[in-house]
């Protein structure tokens, strides 16, 4: 394996499932209102997997559009990583699920579980792998998290939504790819955002099947307050390690959870808000999938420019951060 000085991405591609839950759905549901998730979250409608559908569907879907976008075949990929915490099963692996439907032969495959933040962390083992000689290794984030959603809890059930984001890495030239990054996690606050039954601690097997533990538990204020300075935190630090301010970067794409979270951390580097990409309105907070989805539907306005900065950052349950800063192009 030859090693590369500079990784970047080649193509992008994402997966939505097609039922959408608006907020006038979950007035029907809970006791909540249009105007209280708007004004809360900015959030107006997501999407919903199917009974049958599960991570490796969207995944799959997600990742079949990233080969394509970057010219790859199934057969070149050298690794598949998948960002989860909504796998199809605690094992095997979705990374290997989605390795054998595409055929990805040569590929070794894992997960990686680091919830919202896991697409980010994703991204930085995969372009370390490339500068390790790795040629072709396609990240996927894919989170279907009303799977473990309670839709009698009004705190949470509004906030979610299910889709999957994909990219695939190689060697770019010089000055492009992964510039900086930075990753780093609080595990102090790992009560805060969980899924308290299905694992070793307590397995499912030992609690009754309407126990409120199988659900995903949150607590919104915490997370909340975590957020705002992890997602600004991260995005100093990266923006020192690049040398670079707000003002030079083209493409600020932050995790998609809640409105007011995007707007506090975009606030503190003068970010104009035309560079500064929001589509939690139409998915709520899709997890891992949420920062590579939105990097999929700004390439897919064709207004990314070759030499274009892009900023990612994202938080979630760990606690857990990640911000990448990447020059978009320059490949060979
Ligand atoms: O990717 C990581 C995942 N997690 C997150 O990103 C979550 C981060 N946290 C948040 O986004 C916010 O904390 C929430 C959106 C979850 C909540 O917003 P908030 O402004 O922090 O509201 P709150 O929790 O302080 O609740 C305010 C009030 C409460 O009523 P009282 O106690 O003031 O009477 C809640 O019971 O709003 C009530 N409330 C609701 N009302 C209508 C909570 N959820 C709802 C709801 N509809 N869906």
């Amino acid at each position: 394996m030859m090693p590369h000085g500079f990784a970047g991405i080649l193509g992008t591609g994402r997966a939505v499932p097609e039922r959408v839950l608006t907020n006038a759905d979950l007035e029907k549901m809970v006791d909540t209102s249009d105007e209280w998730i708007v004004t809360r979250t900015g959030i107006k409608e997501r999407r919903i997997a199917s009974p049958e559908e599960a991570a490796s569907d969207l995944g799959y879907q997600a990742a079949l559009k990233a080969l394509e976008a970057s010219k790859v075949k199934a057969s070149e990929l050298d690794l598949i990583i998948v960002a989860t915490i909504t796998g199809d099963m605690p094992f095997p692996a979705t990374a290997c699920i989605i390795q054998g439907r595409l055929g990805a032969t040569k590929a070794a495959a894992f997960d990686l579980a680091a919830g919202c933040s896991g697409w980010v962390y994703s991204l930085e083992v995969a372009q370390s792998m490339v500068k390790a000689g790795y040629q072709r290794v396609l990240v996927i984030g894919v989170d279907v998290l009303s799977k473990i959603t309670d839709y009698t809890d009004r705190s949470t059930c509004v906030l979610f939504g299910d889709g999957a984001g994909a990219a695939v890495l190689g060697p770019v030239k010089e000055g492009y790819g992964v510039l900086a990054s930075d990753l780093g996690a609080d595990g102090l606050g790992a009560d805060y955002l969980k899924l308290p039954v299905g694992g070793s601690r307590c397995p499912s097997q030992t609690v009754a099947i309407d126990d409120p533990g199988r659900y995903l538990k949150m607590s919104g204020n915490e997370v909340f307050k975590f957020a705002v300075r992890a997602m600004g935190d991260s995005t100093q630090r990266v923006l020192e390690k690049a040398n670079l301010t707000g003002e030079d970067i083209s493409w600020f794409i932050p995790h998609q959870a809640n409105i007011r979270i995007i707007k506090s951390a975009a606030s503190r580097f003068n970010i104009p808000e035309d560079r500064i990409y929001i589509n939690v309105d139409r998915y709520g907070n899709t997890s891992a999938a949420s920062i590579p989805i939105a990097l999929d539907e700004v390439v897919e306005t064709g207004k990314v420019q070759d030499g274009d900065l892009i900023l990612v950052v994202g938080f979630g349950a760990g606690l857990t951060w990640g911000s990448a800063i990447l020059r978009w192009g320059g490949v060979e």
